[in-house]
């Protein structure tokens, strides 16, 4: 619908008439008519009096392919337990989260695979059984149907080890905390390979041909996340940036806005803020299977 006299009931999902920032955040603000309470005219009307100011302020409406991606941008996305929430997959701090019911240093650390590495294979056990069973939801979606649309013009960095992005369909998900349906040996070279199956306490540990323990594909507490040569290389070359889903405080991921700041504009898209919110040009606050698939307008 464009511009005109039209009731609050039919106020048009996006108005095209609207004044945009470079951004392409729609501004859009509404006057009402003389006259008529019920009839509002947008502010490109320029003949309408005015009487009070309001803004149009239903959510989807407001974040309708809001933000712009021209053919020159290039887009770096950083995904965290958020997006997968949705799926069923308990995020690691809040209500719910993992590391209210386990201690880190237990379950994620080379201490703990040291100390007790069953205890550390039960417990990634337990959260390949759970990501086993979860779908893909519209975020996930939504990221890989971008992906279709600016192939290598967009990299998607996840701090996830599930496999949700894959299958939604993104093919370049670069997983800088590793892979939960992977293992690799905690002694040799051997690269990770594939590995669903889950081992259970009192299963013995899993040995390599060299002898060494097969352990989780998983960067625990202590230990240097994966790729991350390509990951600040990418942040370089980035000129949108985006973080989904994560609560801003672990690194280095908590400092990637950091990098494009005064570069790049830089967005959030989570219920809440995050740790680090005061470092985003503007947060979307939301759940991101609701927001992302109205958030991008690429060309
Ligand atoms: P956190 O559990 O710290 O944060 C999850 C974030 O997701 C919170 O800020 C929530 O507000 C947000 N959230 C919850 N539901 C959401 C939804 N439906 N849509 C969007 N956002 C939602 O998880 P991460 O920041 O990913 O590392 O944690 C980072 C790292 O800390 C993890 O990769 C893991 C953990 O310890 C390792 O295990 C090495």
């Amino acid at each position: 619908m464009a511009c005109g006299a039209v009731t609050l009931k039919d106020a048009p999902a996006a108005c095209l008439l609207c004044v945009e920032t470079e951004l392409g955040i729609c501004l859009r603000r509404w006057l009402p008519a003389a006259g008529d309470e019920k009839q509002y005219r947008t502010c490109e009307d320029r003949r309408a009096p005015s009487q009070t100011r309001i803004r149009a302020r239903p959510r989807r409406a407001r974040l309708k392919r809001v933000i712009r991606i021209s053919r020159q941008d290039r887009v770096f996305i950083l995904t965290g337990a958020g997006i997968s929430a949705e799926s069923g997959i308990p995020t690691f701090r809040g209500a719910g989260g993992l590391w209210r019911k386990y201690r880190f240093e237990e379950v994620a650390s080379p201490h703990a695979w040291q100390h007790d590495p069953r205890l550390v294979w039960e417990f990634y056990s337990i959260r390949r059984r759970v990501a086993a069973r979860a779908k893909p939801n519209p975020g996930h979606f939504a990221l890989a149907q971008l992906e279709r649309t600016l192939e290598d013009r967009l990299f998607l960095c996840t701090q996830n080890v599930d496999s949700l992005h894959e299958l939604a369909g993104s093919k370049r998900a670069v997983h800088m905390h590793g892979e939960l349906f992977k293992s690799r040996c905690d002694r040799c070279d051997r690269g990770p390979f594939d590995d669903t199956e889950t081992y259970d306490p009192p299963t013995e540990i899993p040995r390599c041909d060299c002898g060494g323990q097969i352990r989780p594909h998983i960067c625990w507490f202590g230990e240097v996340p994966y790729h991350l040569e390509r990951i600040f290389q990418a942040l370089r070359e980035s000129t949108v940036f985006f973080a989904i889903g994560t609560s801003g405080v672990v690194e280095p991921a908590a400092s990637f806005v950091a990098h494009v700041r005064g570069r790049a504009p830089s967005f959030y898209v989570g219920p809440e803020e995050p740790a680090n919110a005061s470092a985003f040009t503007k947060c979307f606050l939301g759940k991101s299977g609701d927001l992302l698939p109205d958030l991008f307008e690429p060309r």
